[in-house]
C-alpha cells in the first residue's frame, strides 16, 4: 500500500487524497490547506501572505497612536477595546455557574511577572484523532504516563491536572473582573474570544504534558467528530476505569458504541434526533455542513460575536461552532444533578476529554480559515490585539495575543488530515414536504407578534418575512441572509436548548413538516450569583443568529416572500424576545455556490 507523509507521521494510506478523489463537488468549497510541510511557519496561500501584511500594518498604526497602560500592563491605544489580561491580585470567588465547593478557582499565584510569551520554536507537533491513536501502543503509554504525572504533581503547582481545570474555570466562572472594569465579568465563552482564548489553552496544556515526559513532539489526540468513526465518545477515555484518562462523572449510557447525536439534550433523551445509525451520522454531517454553508461569509455567525473590554458577556451570541460543542459537552456529562464534570463549564476541563473535543474544535475552526482563503475572521484591534495569559510549560505566566494565534503552525502544531467527509458530498436532506406537495394538511399560522413569547414543550410555529426574494448573486455576495432571535432568556440555572428549521409556506399556510434544520441554542448550566438570584438571571439576554444564503437555496425557496420559522424546544425555561430575517453586510464574497 502507497505511504504518505503527513507531516512527521507517516501512514499507511492517504485517506485525504482517496476522498478528494471520491469527492462529489456538489459544494465547492476551497480546499482545506492544512499545512503538512514541517519547515513552514505559515500557510503558504498567497492570500494569507498578504493578510499577515495587513497584519503588521495594524501593529504600526497602534504604536503611534495615544496609548493607556492597563493593570495587566498592556499598553493600548487610548481608544481601542480588546481585552486586556485580568488583574491577577484581584481574584475571587467564582460564584457564576459554579456548582457549591467548585467556586474557588484562583491560580496559585498572585504576584508574578508576565512576560510576552516566547513561541516556541521546536519542530511542527502533528495532532491525530483519537480514533486512530487509540491502536498506538507506543503513543498511549506516553501520553497516559503524562496524564499520569500531572496528577501527580502537588496539588498547587501550576501544571497540576486539576489547577489547569481551575484556569477554565477561572476564565468562565466569573473569578476575574475585566481589567479596568470592576464588576464586569471576564467570560471567554459565547463571543469571538472562544475559538483563540481555547486553542492557547490547549496548546499551552498540551506542550506542559510533553514537557513531563520529555518529548517535544508530544500531541493531544483530538476527537474528530465529525466522521462516522469519531462519532462516539472516544474509547481512549472510556475503555479503562484505571486509566489516568477515565473520569467517573460521566453518561456511561453514552459509552461507546451509542452514537453521538449532535442534538442531545437532557430533555429529549435519549433521541434528540429521532435517528439512528447511519441516519444518526448523516444527520450530524449535515449540522457541520450547514454549519459551515451558511456562516463562512460572516465569520461572527461561526465564532460568536464581538465582545470588548467593558462590555458585559451579556446580549452577544456563541457562533455555530460553539453551539454544537455545547451539545458535546452535555453528551459526555451525566443526565443528572448539576452535570459535572464534562456538563457544567466550571469542572469540564477535569475530564480528558474536554481536551480532545477541544483540540477538533479547534482543527475546525482552522478548516474553516482555509476555506475561507486565511482570510482573517475579525480584522479589528479590538478582537487582533486582545490578550489572555497562562502558565507555560517553562513556568511562566505568558501573554499572549490572538492575531498570533491565527495559524496553529506559528504554535507549532498542525494537524493530521483526514477525510472530511460532510464537505462537499453531502445531500441536502429534502423534507417530505418538498417531495410530495399535493396530499398536505396545511395550517395557518401567525406572525412572532410584538410581546416576548415563552416557548412551552411543543414547537412555536411563526411566519417571518423575508427583506428581499429572489436575491442575485452579487447580491449574495455583499449580503448575508440570516435568521436573528433577539432577547433570548433563559429563566432558571438549569440547561437550555432549542432547534430552528426553516421551511416555505404555501401562500399563508404551512405544512406539517418543519423543513430544513436551521441550526440550535445550547446553554450548559449556569448558576447565577449568589445574591443575583434568578429573576435577575433572566434579566440577561442573548441572541442566536444562523446564517440562511445556502440554506434558502439548498431547499429552493429563494422565492418565497415569508418563511415559516419553527422553533423546536428541547429543555429549559425560555422566552424569546422577537424574530427577524434580515440582510447584514458580509465580510467576504461567497466562497461556495
Ligand atoms: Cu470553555 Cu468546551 O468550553
Amino acid at each position: 500500500m502507497a505511504t504518505c507523509r503527513v507531516g512527521f507521521i507517516t501512514t499507511s494510506a492517504c485517506p485525504v487524497q482517496k476522498e478528494r478523489r471520491l469527492r462529489e463537488r456538489r459544494v465547492r468549497l476551497v480546499p482545506p490547506r492544512a499545512s503538512t510541510n514541517s519547515n513552514n511557519n505559515g500557510p503558504t496561500n498567497k492570500f494569507s501572505m498578504d493578510r499577515r501584511d495587513v497584519l503588521l500594518g495594524l501593529g504600526g498604526a497602534a504604536a503611534t497612536a495615544a496609548t493607556v497602560m492597563t493593570p495587566g500592563g498592556i499598553i493600548l491605544p487610548a481608544m481601542a477595546a480588546p481585552f486586556a489580561p485580568p488583574d491577577l491580585t484581584k481574584c475571587h470567588t467564582a460564584s457564576t455557574g459554579s456548582p457549591p465547593g467548585m467556586d474557588k478557582c484562583c491560580p496559585p499565584y498572585s504576584m508574578v511577572d508576565i512576560v510576552d510569551y516566547d513561541f516556541p520554536r521546536t519542530a511542527l507537533r502533528v495532532r491525530r484523532p483519537a480514533h486512530e491513536v487509540k491502536n498506538d501502543k507506543a503513543y498511549m503509554a506516553k501520553y497516559t504516563e503524562a496524564v499520569r504525572k500531572m496528577k501527580e504533581l502537588p496539588k498547587d503547582h501550576p501544571w497540576n491536572f486539576y489547577q489547569q481545570a481551575l484556569v477554565h474555570c477561572a476564565y468562565c466562572n466569573g473569578a476575574f473582573d475585566q481589567a479596568g472594569y470592576p464588576g464586569v465579568l471576564l467570560q471567554v465563552h459565547y463571543s469571538w474570544h472562544f475559538l483563540p482564548w481555547h486553542r492557547y489553552y490547549v496548546h499551552f496544556f498540551e506542550r506542559i504534558l510533553g514537557k513531563l515526559i520529555n518529548d517535544d513532539t508530544f500531541t493531544l489526540p483530538y476527537w474528530n467528530f465529525d466522521v462516522k468513526e469519531g462519532m462516539t465518545i472516544p474509547e481512549i477515555f472510556t475503555s479503562d476505569p484505571n486509566s489516568p484518562l477515565y473520569n467517573e462523572k460521566r453518561n456511561i449510557a453514552h459509552y461507546h458504541p451509542e452514537l453521538l447525536d449532535y442534538r442531545y439534550a437532557y430533555s429529549c433523551a435519549p433521541t434528540c434526533s429521532n435517528k439512528t445509525g447511519d441516519e444518526l451520522v448523516q444527520a450530524n454531517m449535515s449540522y457541520i455542513q450547514t454549519t459551515f454553508k451558511n456562516s463562512l461569509q460572516l465569520p461572527e455567525l461561526f465564532m460568536g460575536d464581538p465582545l470588548r473590554a467593558g462590555e458585559p458577556d451579556s446580549r452577544q451570541g456563541s457562533g455555530g461552532l460553539e453551539g454544537i460543542h455545547n451539545g458535546l459537552h452535555q453528551f459526555v456529562g451525566p443526565a443528572e444533578g448539576d452535570h459535572t464534570d464534562m456538563g457544567n463549564f466550571a469542572t469540564a476541563a477535569r475530564d480528558c476529554v474536554f481536551y480532545s473535543l477541544h483540540a477538533n474544535v479547534d482543527r475546525l475552526w482552522h478548516l474553516y480559515r482555509n476555506f475561507r482563503g486565511n482570510r482573517v475572521e475579525f480584522d479589528e484591534p479590538d478582537w487582533l490585539d486582545s490578550s489572555y495569559i497562562f502558565y507555560d510549560e517553562n513556568e511562566r505566566v505568558v501573554r499572549v495575543k490572538v492575531k498570533d494565534c491565527l495559524t496553529p503552525t506559528k504554535l507549532r502544531y498542525t494537524y493530521e488530515e483526514v477525510p472530511i467527509p460532510w464537505m462537499g458530498s453531502l445531500k441536502v436532506q429534502k423534507t417530505k414536504e418538498t417531495e410530495r406537495k399535493q396530499e398536505l394538511n396545511l395550517v395557518t399560522i401567525s406572525e412572532f407578534g410584538t410581546q416576548p413569547r415563552e416557548l412551552g414543550t411543543a414547537p412555536l410555529r411563526v411566519m417571518v418575512t423575508r427583506p428581499k426574494t429572489n436575491r442575485k448573486k452579487k447580491e449574495k455576495d455583499a449580503h448575508v441572509e440570516l435568521i436573528q432571535i433577539n432577547d433570548i432568556q433563559v429563566a432558571s440555572t438549569g440547561p437550555a436548548r432549542f432547534d430552528v428549521f426553516i421551511a416555505a409556506p404555501y401562500g399563508d399556510l404551512a405544512g406539517p413538516d418543519f423543513g430544513e434544520f436551521a441550526g440550535s441554542f445550547v446553554k450548559l448550566p449556569h448558576k447565577a450569583k449568589k445574591d443575583e438570584g434568578v429573576a435577575k438571571h433572566k434579566g440577561k439576554k442573548t441572541s442566536l443568529k444562523l446564517g440562511l444564503t445556502a440554506l434558502l437555496e439548498d431547499i429552493e425557496v429563494e422565492h418565497a416572500e415569508k418563511l415559516v420559522v419553527t422553533i423546536v424546544p428541547a429543555g429549559g425555561d425560555v422566552t424569546l424576545g422577537s424574530i427577524e430575517i434580515k440582510l447584514v453586510k458580509a465580510d467576504s464574497p461567497r466562497l461556495i455556490g
